[in-house]
């Protein structure tokens, strides 16, 4: 039987690795990278980073190319959908050609990988397909928002008050869905008009690169805008994240 470890390798410092996933980076025989392209080699060099720290030689490094997504339909969950059917194909190919039985695969994903990430989800589609069989297993890493607040010296959730964890399009959709919401995989800075939210927004976490800001959204917006605009522009990609925290009326 192949046996596959997805790995979560947190949210950019080589120092989230868990001790779990350190064990589980030395146990592999064989690691899959799923390559997006230039722009994002800075995420590509940093599991390269790890395996190198952390790898059990003698282990092999197998690629693949990201397939291309359309990001410029309207029909943003059918783009997602056939993007992660093709990514499933690629993967697939990796785990059939590339890990032999009793070998040890790993993919490292980003944060945790029950955050927002499509690895857990193809690797079941590659199961439910049947073209190869292996048994896996789960390693959480620390996610964006679990560095997001510790950065921030901020907790993530209020005494018995819930958390909506969303995206930057639903925000931007359904306006406020709760007093306390942390937003990402937003390139469009839609906190914009939230005035009566307090924002805690962190790009680059845990990286060299990392940029704080946090105040009431209508004194900080534009000033998150101006930076994240200037970061991208001279890093070529940004991801980030933040909390946006219902004001109480008397702070107003
Ligand atoms: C595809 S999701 C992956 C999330 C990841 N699985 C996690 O646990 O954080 C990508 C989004 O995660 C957030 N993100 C990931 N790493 C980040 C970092 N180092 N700093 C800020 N935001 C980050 C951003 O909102 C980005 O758009």
């Amino acid at each position: 039987m192949k046996r596959l470890l997805v790995i979560g390798i947190g949210a950019g410092d080589p120092d989230h690795l868990t001790l779990q996933a350190v064990k589980a980076i030395a146990a592999a025989d064989v690691f899959f990278i799923v390559d997006k392209g230039e722009v994002k080699q800075d995420l590509v060099q940093l599991r390269l980073d790890l395996i190198a720290e952390h790898g059990r030689e003698p282990y092999r490094i197998a690629e693949a190319r990201d397939p291309e997504r359309d990001r410029t339909t309207p029909a943003y969950a059918a783009a997602v959908d056939d993007w992660r059917s093709r990514r499933a194909l690629a993967c697939e190919t990796l785990i059939r050609e590339e890990l032999g039985d009793g070998q040890t695969g790993a993919f490292l994903v980003w944060g945790d990988p029950g955050v927002y990430d499509s690895t857990l989800a193809i690797v079941e589609e590659i199961l439910r397909r049947g073209n190869v069989t292996f048994d896996y297993e789960v390693v959480p890493g620390i996610s964006s928002v679990a560095a997001l607040t510790a950065r921030h010296r901020t907790s993530l959730t209020q005494v018995g008050r819930p958390v909506h964890l969303t995206t930057g399009r639903r925000l931007a959709e359904r306006g406020a869905t709760a007093d306390d919401m942390v937003v990402m995989l937003d390139a469009h800075c839609s906190f914009a008009g939230f005035d009566d939210f307090h924002i805690h927004w962190g790009a680059y976490l845990g990286t060299p690169d990392e940029i704080l800001v946090s105040g009431p959204v209508a004194e900080v917006g534009d000033r998150i805008r101006e930076l994240r605009a200037e970061a991208r522009a001279r890093k070529g990609w940004i991801m980030d994240t933040y909390l946006l925290r219902r004001t109480p009326p008397a702070d107003r």
